[in-house]
């Protein structure tokens, strides 16, 4: 029987631990992983304006920072760098000095077993054009001259004591690019995480200024259209099919519908990245005092998980952690 008056949903509702014993969706610490930003030449950490708790970190304070993450639970930290310096083919991504990989080793060093150290791979930070990869003559992004990049960045990470590499290029290939160059180096337990439907956004507004990104256009021409949902199953499924370990939808709730048919497309776990934009929008409207700032941050958070991610990338990684342990 399922109609009224036999059958009450309200019943269900009744009370707070009644609710919690029924709740489908869980949002544990460990489910999170907490993208940091390291700066190379700061001697402190620096606030990002439009971010507002972000910060740039010098080495001191990333270590600092990631210490604070490892001891609330979370999962992970994933780390960018902000280079000093850039060119056209981003040097300082694949330089064991580069800031990026600096930070890495010391980070490893440091909490390397308590949470998965993981690293950004893409060219943009490093390029003095902002693309994430390499220009041909005609100043299109090319495709197969960056995987030879990603290559040597893939070492270079790897090198530096990166666990877990985050492929945010949307490159064609760089899954099966990568995974073979690790294994014929010996890294054969370094794993992939494919940003596999990563669309085109404007809600990555706020990490432009995060890691001073020298971008002027845009990434259409490699990142996705934001009106396809089939081409993001696609996307991953490719993805796997490369080698991935796990596969990414981005940005997360513009996204949700992609985030859960690529749940029930995969074998694989499925994260999503709550990305800066998406951060910005309750931050101003919490500052404001229009929205109850704690119960939207966590609702933002259960819906990305309720919608199929297994683990979410938010900046709010570790109050969220804190707050979910009741501290
Ligand atoms: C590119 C990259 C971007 C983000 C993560 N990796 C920016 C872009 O693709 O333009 C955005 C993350 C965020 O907005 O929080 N390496």
């Amino acid at each position: 029987m399922s109609r009224y008056p036999e059958t009450r949903l309200r019943r269900l509702r009744q009370s707070a631990p009644l609710r919690a014993l029924v709740r489908e969706t869980s949002l544990e610490p460990r489910q999170l992983v907490l993208p940091m930003f390291v700066r190379e030449g700061l001697t402190e950490a620096a606030p990002i304006g439009s971010m507002p708790g972000v910060a740039q970190h010098s080495l001191d304070s990333l270590r600092r920072a990631a210490t604070d993450a490892a001891d609330a639970g979370v999962g992970g930290v994933m780390l960018f760098g902000v280079p000093e310096v850039r060119d056209a083919v981003g040097s300082g991504a694949d330089d064991p000095d580069g800031i990026l990989n600096v930070a890495t080793a010391a980070i490893a060093t440091e909490v390397g077993d308590a949470l998965v150290v993981q690293t950004d791979l893409c060219l943009d930070e490093f390029t003095d054009h902002g693309h994430c990869g390499v220009l041909d003559a005609r100043g299109a992004v090319d495709n197969d001259a960056t995987l030879d990049r990603y290559r040597s960045m893939a070492l270079a990470q790897a090198a530096a004591g990166s666990q877990l590499l985050g492929l945010s290029g949307m490159m064609d290939g760089q899954v099966a690019a990568l995974r073979d160059a690790l294994d014929a180096a010996g890294f054969q337990d370094t794993l992939l995480l494919a940003y596999s439907a990563k669309y085109a956004s404007a809600f990555y507004g706020p990490f432009r200024e995060a890691v001073d990104s020298q971008l002027r256009g845009d990434r259409r021409t490699y990142q996705m259209d934001a009106g396809n949902r089939r081409e993001g199953v696609r996307e991953a499924l490719f993805d796997v099919n490369e080698g991935a370990d796990i596969v990414m939808v981005k940005p997360a709730m513009a996204f949700l519908d992609v985030l859960r048919e690529v749940r029930d497309a995969v074998d694989v776990p499925v994260w999503a990245y709550q990305v800066s934009g998406e951060y910005a929008m309750i931050e101003a409207a919490a500052a404001n005092g229009w929205i109850d700032r704690r119960a939207a941050v966590l609702e933002s958070l259960l819906s990305i998980r309720r919608a199929g991610a297994d683990a979410v990338l938010t900046y709010w990684a570790v109050e969220a952690a804190r707050w979910l342990a009741g501290r």
